[in-house]
């Protein structure tokens, strides 16, 4: 099945991607033209939604598959569950794309006899997990990408109510509540299985590759593999905009009705999104998802799960990159506190050469950096620290990190604060902390360092610190929070953080619920 769409004249290179098992091929669509704005338009998929138009209410999942190749390892199929409104159409070229249409007309999902509906629709109609309707195309991709990720591989182990709210935490839903469609998610397995053929899916998406153009026309939407030529095509058009997972950049277009005539996509290049260990340090490339880079940061620090959970929603977070978050340098961006509590350098690379400095230094104001127009941002190298759980005995190294937000889930930071500290023989050898939400960019909290580096670890030091960090930093008002809570708030963490090394972590959640009511 071949589409053939005009609907601008722009210069445009054809779209390629698999759909029903068949390679679907749009012409002239625009650089900035959003995948649902192509799938419900174009294509007549309105089974995907519109909801916000800014990845918050998950209306608009669809699910992605992509033919990943490790080194030295077979290729796999790797699906994820994201946001078709802040995705531009052109990321999806090369790639497999299910709407939710397409769960019960794939011909690579095999169904058992006597079930038409895939075990993902299934368990919402059992569960009565619908009513308004409008939200469950995207609640049923989700729980596809879950049935897909984890019910399929757990042989047998039945899915935790904890797992279902993490996979389902970016979609709302107004009318059911969320009971029923979680009591789905934990259903889903226990129906009779769906079999998705992903060794087909594989072999046909190696055969569309061939499609794809790698032709020097002066394209308005360039995806590069190779590193040089994108670095080339960076030095070359300084204007095009560049994008990774376009989880900010998406809102730009729909949201401030930007538009941009040029587009540099730096994900298809391998070397970006490469994560690996090597002397001791952590490398994640610019283009790794978020996903993926919280994967890597959990296998060293497991302390880390809930605030990666916290960051975002799962869509969001399986599309958007660490590398972007970074880049973006939103003041209230949590990844950046955390890279800089764990000492993180960032690497800048453009034609000229490759430069290193701390992630702190790359901040000149509020959403400035020292980039340069040829520059981007190419990995995020940390060294590995040996923290512990808990705090016990003379020695131990502790990281925390805490994110006060006026939801749980899918919000914004009001402040995140990340405090990293090392006790040996009872005095602080190392004080690493990282705060947002407190001044114009990420910021390392250096007096308050300052004050801890040396010291006996006791409640009077903290205090010191807590008051270090109520003297840096004078946090505006906004609508996520006022100045003085959000300055309350470093004083509240940094205690916070002294009960936890205590072993007092009951304590540290009841803090959380006092200041949170403490808000005006
Ligand atoms: C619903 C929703 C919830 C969110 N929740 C959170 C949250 O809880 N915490 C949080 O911190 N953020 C949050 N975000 C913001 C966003 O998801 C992150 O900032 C994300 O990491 C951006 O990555 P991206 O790949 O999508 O960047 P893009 O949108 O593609 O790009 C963002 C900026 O970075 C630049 N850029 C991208 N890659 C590079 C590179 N390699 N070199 C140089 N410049 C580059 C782009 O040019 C652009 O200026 C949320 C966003 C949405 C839509
Ligand atoms: S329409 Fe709400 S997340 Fe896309
Ligand atoms: S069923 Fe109505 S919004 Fe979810």
């Amino acid at each position: 099945m071949v589409f053939a769409l005009h609907s601008t004249s722009m210069t445009s290179r054809t779209i390629h991607f698999l759909r029903r098992g068949q390679a679907t091929a749009l012409h002239d669509i625009p650089p900035d033209r959003t995948l649902l704005e192509v799938l419900r338009e174009d294509l007549h998929c309105s089974g995907t939604k519109e909801g916000c138009g800014e990845g918050d209410c998950g209306a608009c999942t669809v699910m992605l598959g992509e033919r990943v190749a490790e080194p030295g390892q077979a290729p796999q199929l790797r699906l994820r569950a994201i946001n078709s409104c802040i995705r531009l159409a052109h990321s999806v070229d090369g790639l497999a794309v299910w709407t939710v249409e397409d769960l019960a007309h794939d011909p690579h999902i095999a169904r058992a006899a006597g079930h038409p509906q895939h075990p993902a629709q299934e368990a919402m109609v059992q569960c009565h997990g619908s009513q308004c309707g409008f939200c469950t195309p995207g609640f049923v991709m989700s729980l596809f990408g879950l049935y897909e990720n984890h019910c399929q591989q757990r042989q047998g182990q039945a899915l935790s109510r904890t797992q279902a709210q993490e996979a389902l935490s970016g979609n709302l839903c107004r009318c059911t509540g969320y009971r029923p469609i979680l009591d789905a998610a934990q259903q889903m397995d226990q129906l009779p299985a769906a079999t998705l053929d992903r060794a087909a899916i594989l072999q046909k998406l190696e055969q569309l590759a061939l499609l794809q153009s790698h032709s020097a026309i002066d394209f308005n939407y360039k995806a590069p593999t190779d590193l040089q030529e994108l670095l080339q095509l960076r030095a070359a058009h300084p204007q095009a905009q560049l994008v990774a997972g376009c989880t900010d950049v998406g809102l730009w277009v729909t949201k401030q009705h930007r538009r941009f005539a040029q587009v540099l996509d730096v994900t298809r290049v391998a070397q970006l999104r490469r994560i690996d260990t090597q002397g001791g340090a952590l490398h994640i490339g610019a283009a790794a998802t978020l996903s993926d880079a919280f994967a890597a940061l959990e296998r060293h620090y497991p302390e880390l799960h809930r605030f990666a959970a916290r960051f975002a929603g799962l869509p969001v977070r399986n599309s958007g990159t660490l590398g972007g978050n970074v880049a973006n340098g939103s003041p209230i961006g949590d990844a950046m506190p955390l890279l800089i509590a764990l000492n993180a350098q960032v690497v800048l690379a453009s034609v000229r050469s490759e430069r290193s400095l701390p992630l702190e230094n790359l901040y000149t104001g509020y959403r400035q950096n020292v980039m340069a127009a040829d520059e981007l941002l190419a990995r995020i190298s940390m060294p590995l620290h040996a923290t512990q759980p808990t705090a016990s005995g003379k020695d131990w190294q502790l990281l925390r990190a805490y994110k006060v937000s006026k939801r749980q889930d899918d919000d914004i930071s009001a402040v995140c604060l990340v405090v990293r500290v090392a006790v040996q023989n009872g005095l602080v050898s190392e004080a690493a902390i990282g705060a947002g939400g407190v001044a114009a960019t990420p910021v390392r909290a250096t007096l308050a360092e300052d004050a801890l580096r040396g010291q006996p670890w006791n409640a009077a030091t903290v205090q010191a610190a807590a008051a270090a960090l109520q003297a840096q930093f004078k946090p505006i008002s906004d609508m996520r929070a006022s100045g003085a809570y959000r300055r309350q708030l470093l004083a509240s963490l940094m205690t916070r953080f002294w009960n936890e090394s205590q072993g007092q972590g009951h304590i540290a959640t009841t803090l959380e619920h006092i200041t949170l009511e403490m808000q005006p």
